[in-house]
């Protein structure tokens, strides 16, 4: 299939674009390399510079080239932020999209899979969580993925247009067979944390309260390796093609892991000292979050091979233990 990928020299989009050319697929990147890493661009894979903001690039990219499908990774993701600059997210998730999503329909393309989040969710009601949890997001980011998978639906009532969304969980580790070196550039989440203290970019860890309903008082999350995100995104095209209808699915893995596990855990695999504080709770964070894959396993018959603790924090080192930034 020839297939757009929006945000394909991003973290994730890096490796959905491996993988997708692994698989045989003809792929076009279009990344405006705002926090694309040339170094992770798949050079069987065509790419062009252009963002999601501006309307006549998406046009010319994506009209008469023959698509059979664009995957929609470009966005901002730190949900912080995301609270302290709405028009920042607002900008870039809600009107990237929904130029993307008039330009598709413009260009007669029918199938789209949306990277959308756990986020959707909020505060958990109820654990695992499934696909039916309430949708009641606690930042403006996750508020913005709500909206984009809103907009799907009327465009798959109106124009045609036949979508998967795909709610990630926590993305982590890296490409298993090593093909992707340029790391995330000031992560914001706690694995690349603890990778950069290891090797001496960061002095400690800080870990946000220890005294939460869990093993160990601290924060248990769902993680899920960006190689075992990528294979669902093969697995969507190719229900696309052949249900031609929409389905929204979570990637988690069920089980979730505290943050002193995987403290404890990259010690052993790095062999370094990982030092870490334990300062105030942040607001808003809950005991745990994990997710139940069971919809994605019936209907995509996809499960994650590689998102246990330990290879996803092996895969980290591997890239993560040359000290550079
Ligand atoms: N990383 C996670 O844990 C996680 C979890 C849930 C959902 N997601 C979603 O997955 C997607 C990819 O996340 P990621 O972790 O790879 O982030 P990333 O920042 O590494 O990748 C995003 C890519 O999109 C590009 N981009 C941003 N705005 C653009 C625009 N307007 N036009 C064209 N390109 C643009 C960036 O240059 C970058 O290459 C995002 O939509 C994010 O919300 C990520």
């Amino acid at each position: 299939m020839k297939i757009f990928v929006t945000g394909g020299a991003g973290y994730i989009g890096s490796h959905v674009v491996f993988e997708l050319c692994d698989a045989g697929h003809k792929v076009t990147i279009y990344d405006d390399m705002s926090l694309g890493r040339d170094e992770n661009i798949d050079k069987r894979a065509e790419f062009v510079l252009g963002s999601t903001l501006d309307k006549q690039q998406l046009a010319k990219a994506l009209n008469n080239k023959n698509f059979d499908a664009v995957i929609h990774l470009a966005a901002w993701k730190a949900a912080g932020e995301s609270m302290e600059k709405p028009k920042k997210y607002s900008e870039n998730n809600i009107v990237g999209s929904m130029n993307l999503l008039n330009a598709v329909s413009d260009a007669g393309i029918k199938n789209f899979v949306f990277s959308s989040t756990a986020a959707v969710y909020g505060f958990p009601e109820y654990l695992p969580m499934d696909e039916k949890h309430p949708i009641n997001p606690a930042n403006y980011y996750g508020y913005t993925k709500v909206f984009v998978e809103e907009n799907l639906k009327w465009y798959s009532q109106l124009k045609g247009l036949n979508y998967v969304a795909l709610r990630y969980f926590n993305a982590a580790g890296y490409d298993v067979k090593g093909r992707i070196t340029g790391k995330e550039n000031n992560p914001n989440n706690l694995l690349p944390i603890i990778m950069e203290t290891a090797c001496g970019i960061r002095d400690k860890v800080q870990v946000y309260g220890n005294d939460y309903d869990t093993i160990d008082g601290t924060g248990v999350r769902d993680y899920i390796h960006v190689n075992d995100l990528a294979a669902a995104h093969i697995l969507a095209l190719k229900y696309l093609v052949e249900n031609k209808k929409n389905l929204i699915v979570n990637l988690s893995t069920e089980k979730g892991y505290s943050v002193l596990e995987a403290i404890n855990k990259a010690k052993e695999i790095t062999g370094r000292e990982i030092p870490y504080q334990i300062v105030g709770r942040r607001d808003g964070d809950p005991d745990t979050v994990v997710a139940s894959f069971a919809k994605a396993n019936k209907i995509l018959n996809w499960e994650a091979k590689y998102s246990d603790l330990e290879t996803i924090l092996e895969s980290m080192w591997n890239i993560y233990k040359d000290g550079n930034r």
